[in-house]
């Protein structure tokens, strides 16, 4: 008999979206009592980007998502699952954005569903979909990071509106039996005992939906920002550090380290702990802000877009985020490179 191929899951493509308005730090300024100096200082976010009014979460996945299908050069047809990772779904809780993203990009009798994992929700999707793929039951798995955080935000709460942005990421991941274009290992988890450090907590069975919710602003993310960040700090670190090892790679191996873009103090906390240059640190903080699923896509798209990301290279992943969740991906990236 003969002997039956290894499949691997790879990254075939990215794509992103981010809104045409731009929120700067000198507009908050006129909105809280803040500086454009303290957000620099504090975060080295200058800009973010904010969905218009009628513009939806699903919207801006959809956009992610159809030129991540143009660059895997598949039909939309071939796509066997469509999953998304949002904590600001179209809607709370149904239909799922998956549902309705699958319905905008026309594609039809296939499985979608969402996925509720804050910032870490790209790279716990990666690891739905690597599952998927290595167990025979998908081909080619649609995942997109989307997040209209805008619609949580509260703008007169200055520990938070300056952080978050909105944004979508999306990325075909397809079955390959070729190792040098595979997902390696991915390592996610998650410790609840942290749930208050990050919550939005209405509407829900705790706070269902009521006058007195609102007026307590209880839709509104609420964060401790201060045990949230050195958290991050260690987590990040810990998790890089462990991944790296299991897998016998050192970090100056690494072509590109794509950390959570959430402030850029502790992405180079993390950068600085692990030894990585300048180079290997991708940085895009500055202009999207915190855009929560959507922020590692994003970024990766950046590189991609810019050319810097080539058919081959060695791909690190780390994110952290609400619930608390963190996941951290090591991958040879399995797409094409930028044509124009
Ligand atoms: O994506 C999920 C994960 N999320 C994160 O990783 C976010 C992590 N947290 C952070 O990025 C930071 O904690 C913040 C940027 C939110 C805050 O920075 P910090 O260095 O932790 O400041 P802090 O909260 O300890 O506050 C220091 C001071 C306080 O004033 P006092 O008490 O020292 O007088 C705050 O009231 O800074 C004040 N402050 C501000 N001042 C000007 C807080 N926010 C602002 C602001 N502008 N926007």
């Amino acid at each position: 008999m003969p002997q039956k191929m290894p499949v691997y899951a790879s990254f075939r493509s990215i794509g992103a979206y981010a809104p045409e308005m731009i929120l700067t730090n000198e507009q908050l300024e006129t909105m809280v009592e803040t500086s454009d100096e303290w957000i620099m200082k504090r975060t080295g976010i200058k800009e973010r980007h904010i969905a218009a009014k009628d513009e939806y979460t699903s919207d801006m996945g959809v956009k992610a998502a159809q030129k991540a299908i143009q660059r895997a050069n598949i039909s939309k047809d071939e796509i066997d699952l469509v999953l998304c990772a949002t904590v600001t779904p179209d809607y709370f809780n149904m239909p799922s954005t998956a549902c309705i993203i699958s319905d905008k990009l026309g594609i039809h009798d296939v499985q979608a569903f969402d996925i509720s994992a804050a910032c870490s929700g790209f790279v716990y999707l990666l690891s739905i979909a690597k599952a998927f793929i290595e167990s025979g039951v998908k081909k080619n798995v649609l995942i997109i990071g989307a997040e209209k955080f805008s619609s949580i935000v509260d703008y007169t709460d200055r520990g938070t509106c300056i952080l978050f942005g909105d944004g979508a990421g999306a990325a075909v991941i397809s079955a390959t039996t070729d190792k040098a274009e595979a997902i390696i290992d991915i390592h996610a988890s998650a410790d609840g005992s942290y749930a208050d450090f990050l919550v939005t907590p209405s509407p829900g069975s705790v706070h269902p939906a009521s006058h007195e919710a609102i007026d307590e602003g209880l839709h509104f993310v609420k964060m401790k920002g201060n045990e949230t960040f050195k958290l991050a700090v260690k987590t990040l670190t810990k998790d890089v550090i462990e991944i790296l090892k299991h897998n016998h790679i050192a970090s100056e191996d690494i072509k590109h380290f794509i950390p959570h873009q959430a402030n850029y103090r502790i992405i180079k906390a993390v950068g600085d702990a692990l030894g990585l240059s300048k180079e290997q640190v991708v940085l895009t903080v500055q202009k999207y802000g915190n855009t929560s699923a959507a922020s590692i896509p994003m970024a990766i798209n950046d590189i991609y877009e810019s050319g810097r990301l080539k058919k081959g290279d060695l791909v690190l992943l780390d994110t952290f985020g609400g619930g608390l969740t963190w996941a951290s991906a090591l991958l040879y990236f399995g797409g094409e490179d930028q044509k124009y």
